[in-house]
């Protein structure tokens, strides 16, 4: 018997509503298998920081790097100031853990609507870079509060940075049938950071001469995005641009409902990190009306970095099954999650 040692941080809002969906399809996926699944429950969010004053501590992310992975909810609630918990954990975990690889796929599957009229093919995955740009924190406000306020967030983009992030890309692109690779970035105006980037594709296409590669300027991506998403195979980009056009991918292949994630330390130094891409949707939380779709189809992404292909496939695939019959049926958070862990476990 194998067990994974999974940390669930559910966290916030609809992020406890979608876990529970979650692990149930996590457990139907491996039952009869000789692997388990071991869980350990992580008081963090909102809740937490109202009690006591902390987001992670240094106990909690020791205990976290323990485990073989974590599911994540959604972190995020009104009544905590913007940007404590989203920067105190939800940043820190990616950062402390070393996730440099967020991995977005945008899919478009069948039975599901777009809103765009003729949308055709969509399958790309977004590997937006996870530990630096101008996530980093790095940067102030001086005279704040005045009318002569300053304020500065420098973007932070170092060489061994941005070259293991594309080489991952390319890494992934390689195995694709497409084999295409576009680099997403602004350096037209972002001279110093997008020469960076752009340069560094140039040389690691070198280790994969088989992987064709172009470039865009982020403001025409958004563009392609709504108007021609099937030219879109794997995309880099920096981890803000990378924020906002994985958001679009969601919009236009069916909404934040069905948006995966996977936060991956490649070196597996630290557990890497599965979460939707959703938020924690304060107005809809505790009504068993959030789609837990995306966080079933980031636990598909969670097995198949744990080596467990077979079982990830089978979880896709269910979700595609149920996706295509779908249609306008409205059912409860639990309903679809139940519907998906008889499936899987067939
Ligand atoms: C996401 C979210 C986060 C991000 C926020 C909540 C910090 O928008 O996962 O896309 O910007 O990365
Ligand atoms: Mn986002």
């Amino acid at each position: 018997t194998r067990t994974i040692d999974l940390a669930v941080v559910a966290g916030d809002g609809i992020g406890t509503e979608v876990v529970e969906q979650g692990l149930a399809v996590l457990e139907a996926a491996v039952a009869g298998s000789d692997v388990k699944v071991s869980t350990t429950p992580f008081d963090l969010g909102a809740r937490r920081w109202h009690a006591t004053g902390e987001t992670l501590t240094d106990a909690d992310l020791d205990a976290i790097r323990g485990h073989d992975a974590i599911l994540l909810g959604a972190i995020g609630d009104p009544s905590v100031p913007s940007g404590v918990l989203e920067r105190g954990l939800l940043l820190k975990l990616r950062f402390a853990l070393d996730h440099y690889v967020n991995l977005r796929p945008g899919k478009l599957y069948p039975g599901v609507t777009s809103p765009l009229a003729d949308p055709g093919e969509i399958d790309f995955v977004v590997v937006r870079e996870g530990t630096e740009g101008p996530y980093v924190g790095n940067g102030g406000s001086l005279r704040t509060g005045t009318p002569h306020e300053i304020a500065t967030e420098v973007s932070l983009n170092t060489a061994f940075g941005v070259e293991r992030v594309v080489r991952d890309a390319f890494a992934r692109a390689q195995a694709r049938p497409r084999k295409h690779l576009t680099l997403v970035h602004k350096h037209n105006v972002l001279v110093h950071a997008g020469h960076l980037w752009r340069r560094t594709v140039e040389a690691v296409n070198a280790e994969f001469p088989d992987v064709t590669t172009d470039y865009l300027h982020v403001d025409a991506a958004t563009i392609f995005l709504t108007t021609k998403p099937s030219r879109f195979d794997v995309i880099v980009t920096d981890n803000l641009f990378g924020d906002i056009l994985t958001d679009q991918a969601a919009a236009i292949t069916g909404g934040i409902g069905l948006a995966a994630s996977a936060n991956i330390n490649p070196d597996r130094t630290a557990p890497s990190m599965f979460e939707p891409v959703h938020g924690s949707a304060p107005d809809i939380a505790g009504q068993g009306k959030a789609d837990p779709t995306a966080t079933v189809l980031s636990v598909a992404l969670l097995l198949d970095h744990l080596g467990l292909g077979d079982e990830a496939k089978r979880v896709e695939a269910t979700v595609a099954a149920d996706l295509a019959e779908r249609g306008s049926r409205v059912r409860s958070t639990a309903e679809v999650g139940r519907e998906l862990a008889a499936r899987v476990a067939g």
